[in-house]
C-alpha cells in the first residue's frame, strides 16, 4: 500500500501530465488536474479554452466531469498543478462544483517550483451556497 505522501506525488505527476494535453492557446495558462476517489481512482483533466473565450472549462472541471459521467463518487483529493512559480487556486466556479460533487475534498496546489500547499475544500470555499439552501 502506498503512503499518504506517495500517493500525493503520484497524483502531482498525473496532474502535470494532463497539463501537457492543456489547450490554452488563448491565455497561455495551462493547468492539470487528478481527481482521486477513496477506492484508488484517478481522473485527470486540463483546461480546454474556447475562441469564444467564456467557453473555456478549467481543468478542474473537466476532471470532476469525467470522474462523474463515468459513474465515480465519493472523492478523496485533487492535486492542481500549473506553471506558475508558486501554487494557484481554483476558480469561484470550480469551488462550487468541487462543493456539490466533492465536499471536503483534500486540494493540493502545485505550481513549478517549491513545496505544495495542501488545503481542505472547505477552506478554500467557506459558507458555499448548497443543496442545504434550496
Ligand atoms: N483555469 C483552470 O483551468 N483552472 C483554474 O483553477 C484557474 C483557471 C484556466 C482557465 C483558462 O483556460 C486559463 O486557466 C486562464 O484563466
Amino acid at each position: 500500500m502506498p503512503s499518504k505522501d506517495e500517493e500525493i506525488a503520484f497524483l502531482i505527476k498525473a496532474a502535470k501530465v494532463a497539463k501537457k494535453f492543456a489547450r490554452a492557446k488563448y491565455s497561455k495558462f495551462e493547468v492539470g488536474a487528478a481527481l482521486q476517489t477513496k477506492d484508488g481512482q484517478v481522473f485527470v483533466g486540463c483546461n480546454v479554452e474556447s475562441s469564444s473565450y467564456g467557453l473555456t472549462v478549467c481543468a478542474e472541471r473537466v476532471a470532476l466531469f469525467k470522474a462523474l459521467s463515468e459513474g465515480a463518487d465519493d472523492f478523496l483529493r485533487l492535486a492542481i498543478v500549473t506553471n506558475s512559480k508558486t501554487p494557484t487556486s481554483p476558480c469561484g466556479a470550480c469551488r462550487q462544483l468541487l462543493f456539490d460533487y466533492a465536499p471536503g475534498i483534500e486540494i493540493i496546489l502545485a505550481g513549478n517550483d517549491g513545496e505544495p500547499i495542501i488545503i481542505n475544500s472547505e477552506e478554500l470555499y467557506p459558507r458555499p451556497f448548497g443543496d442545504h439552501d434550496l
